[in-house]
């Protein structure tokens, strides 16, 4: 028998229907009432409100010092790179408004080395039905009709000499936002984190805090975590690199 892994809250996967039922709630709510007036071209929409409540939340690493040695500043990155996606893609309106989970786009986080992106088909089982009506909907709509991937550009990149397995993580319960921030809090993602030598040693020797995990991904801490023993890890040079 396969040991199944214990799911933590913040990254179990919601039942589709769930979300469906969330995403027709949202569109309907967001449309004009009958009878109402038109709404204006000017009217808020769903993501427009996620996004302005989002702005400016995410708190920036308290390493932004130290990645002046990380390897993204070498090829054109580091702390705070972010840059403009060919779809507009919101975090906060899919995370915080419709209740989506990490895994159910990035899906093989607890599985694999690289937790992976969504293809086009997961979003347009939603965005066929879903505000096809917005620019960035008729973009996304254009790469699905092509059968094209979108050219999602990559943030976050460790050197090839570097061996990163996000399901040892993951699986220990290091929260996602330890290491990325509150992406759910993002309207565009950038980089949080230095990704530097230091910074992963530093974790690892000193040890993972439960309780402070959940803090970084705006949980208050439960009993179970503030009682837990920090998890420490391997500083084996072989254990990070190849
Ligand atoms: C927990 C993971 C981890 C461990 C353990 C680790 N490293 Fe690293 N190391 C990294 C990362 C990540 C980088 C890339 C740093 C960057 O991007 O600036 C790196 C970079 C390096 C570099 C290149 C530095 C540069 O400026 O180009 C050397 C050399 C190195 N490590 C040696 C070691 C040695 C020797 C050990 C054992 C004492 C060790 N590492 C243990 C994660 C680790
Ligand atoms: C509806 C699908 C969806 C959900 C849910 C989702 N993501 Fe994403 N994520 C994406 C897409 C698409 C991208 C690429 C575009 C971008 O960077 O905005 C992405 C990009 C990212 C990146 C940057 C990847 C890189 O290139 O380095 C991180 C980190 C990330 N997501 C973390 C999260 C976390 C943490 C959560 C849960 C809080 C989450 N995502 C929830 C779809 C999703
Ligand atoms: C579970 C259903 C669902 C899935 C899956 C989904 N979305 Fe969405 N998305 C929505 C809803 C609902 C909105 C909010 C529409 C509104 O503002 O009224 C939205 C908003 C958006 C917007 C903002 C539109 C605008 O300009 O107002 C973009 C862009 C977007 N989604 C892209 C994506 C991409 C890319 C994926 C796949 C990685 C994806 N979505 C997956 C339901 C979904
Ligand atoms: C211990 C720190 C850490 C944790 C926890 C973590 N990540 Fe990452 N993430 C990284 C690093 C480092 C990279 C760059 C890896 C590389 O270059 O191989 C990365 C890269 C990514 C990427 C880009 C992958 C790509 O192929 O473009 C995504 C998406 C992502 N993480 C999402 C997540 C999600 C979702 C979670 C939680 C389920 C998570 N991460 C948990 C450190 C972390
Ligand atoms: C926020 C804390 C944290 C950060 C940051 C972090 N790690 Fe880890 N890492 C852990 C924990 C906790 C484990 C132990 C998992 C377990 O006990 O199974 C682990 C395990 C690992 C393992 C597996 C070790 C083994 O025994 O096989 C590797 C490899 C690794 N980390 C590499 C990295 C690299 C490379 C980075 C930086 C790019 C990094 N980690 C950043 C907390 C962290």
């Amino acid at each position: 028998m396969p040991r199944m892994p214990r799911i933590p809250r913040w990254v179990v996967v919601p039942s589709l229907a769930a979300v469906l039922l969330a995403a027709a709630i949202i569109t309907a709510s967001a449309r004009a009432p009958q009878g109402a007036p038109q709404a204006t071209a000017t009217a808020e929409t769903a993501t427009q409100k996620a996004n302005r409540e989002a702005l400016g939340k995410a708190p920036r690493g308290p390493w932004a010092y130290s990645g002046a040695s990380g390897y993204t500043n070498y090829v054109g990155g580091g702390v705070g790179r972010s840059p403009v996606q060919p779809v507009a893609f919101p975090h906060p309106v899919h995370v915080n408004t419709l209740k989506m989970n990490c895994v159910y786009c990035h899906s093989s986080a607890f599985k694999s080395p690289d937790p992976g992106l969504p293809s086009v088909s997961t979003c347009m089982g939603c965005h066929t039905l879903v505000a096809g009506d917005r620019p960035e909907i008729k973009k996304l709509a254009e790469y699905a009709a092509k059968q094209q991937p979108v050219p999602w550009v990559r943030i976050h990149k460790v050197p090839e000499y570097v061996h990163f397995p996000h399901m040892r993580h993951v699986n220990a319960g290091v929260t996602c936002q330890s290491c990325h921030g509150q992406v759910n809090n993002m309207p565009q993602v950038f980089q949080y984190a230095s990704l530097n030598m230091g910074w992963c040693v530093s974790c690892h020797v000193n040890g993972y805090s439960p309780a402070d995990g959940m803090r970084a991904a705006g949980f208050t801490p439960d009993s179970a975590a503030l009682a837990a023993p920090r998890r420490k890890a391997t500083y084996d040079c072989s254990n990070c690199h190849y």
